[in-house]
């Protein structure tokens, strides 16, 4: 099944009551068009979005440590019980050394929920997909919030990231993302072999975030 993430990251017209919103928007086109579509809103906003509206939610981020002393950390049992099913790990506007990554990821799937290890580049992805995660997403930094979407700026990054996952394990579903936002995106990173996508600004900083997801899906 085809996957679409996205990622509200901390842009006004997804943070507090906005999130509750594009998140109606995602379980509306999700519905319409029979993909699955998440959302990752902030902390803050993960409870009142999961009690609001019926949609995968996901964490922006996630730490490896437990219960305990550590003050200011993600504890997975909060975004576990605030409604989350998964988190994404090691964004690039995130990034963690590769025993965090590996310990965010441990605590997720002791916790059989989703994760998405984000990479910025083929050797990464392939490093990442050893680790088991459900997802890897490839996201080239320089594309992030540019408009120019990866599937067509770098359409190799993304099929010579499925080849390098699919040596490693059979498991690990490719996303990608930067500068996603039209349905060419997503039909081009789908023909590139991946199985959906990672995005951001494209939707969140539309006009209309539920005709931006409806356009987004229009040619699948
Ligand atoms: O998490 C997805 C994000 O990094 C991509 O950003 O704004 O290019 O869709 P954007």
């Amino acid at each position: 099944m085809v996957f679409i993430l996205l990622n509200c990251k901390t842009y006004d017209e997804a943070t507090g009551t906005n999130a509750v919103s594009i998140a109606k928007a995602c379980r509306d086109v999700s519905e319409s068009s029979g993909l699955e579509i998440a959302v990752a809103p902030q902390f803050p906003d993960l409870f009142r979005v999961a009690s609001a509206v019926k949609v995968p939610v996901f964490a922006q981020h996630v730490d490896g440590s437990g219960a305990g002393s550590y003050t200011g950390s993600i504890y997975v049992k909060g975004i576990k019980e605030a409604g989350a099913v998964g988190s994404l790990i090691n964004h690039s506007e995130k990034r963690l050394t590769l025993a965090e990554i590996e310990k965010s990821l441990s605590v997720l799937q002791e916790n059989k929920m989703r994760s998405v290890i984000c990479t910025n580049n083929v050797a990464t992805t392939a490093a990442a997909a050893a680790l088991f995660p459900d997802y890897v997403a490839i996201e080239p930094p320089e594309l992030i919030g540019s408009g120019i979407a990866v599937s067509t700026a770098n359409p190799k990054i993304i099929s010579d990231s499925v080849d390098a996952v699919k040596k490693i394990n059979k498991k690990t579903v490719v996303l990608c993302g930067a500068g996603i936002s039209k349905g060419e995106d997503l039909k081009a990173a789908l023909e590139l072999g991946a199985g959906g996508v990672l995005l951001a600004s494209g939707i969140i900083k539309s006009k209309d975030p539920k005709a931006a997801l409806e356009g987004l899906v229009s040619l699948i």
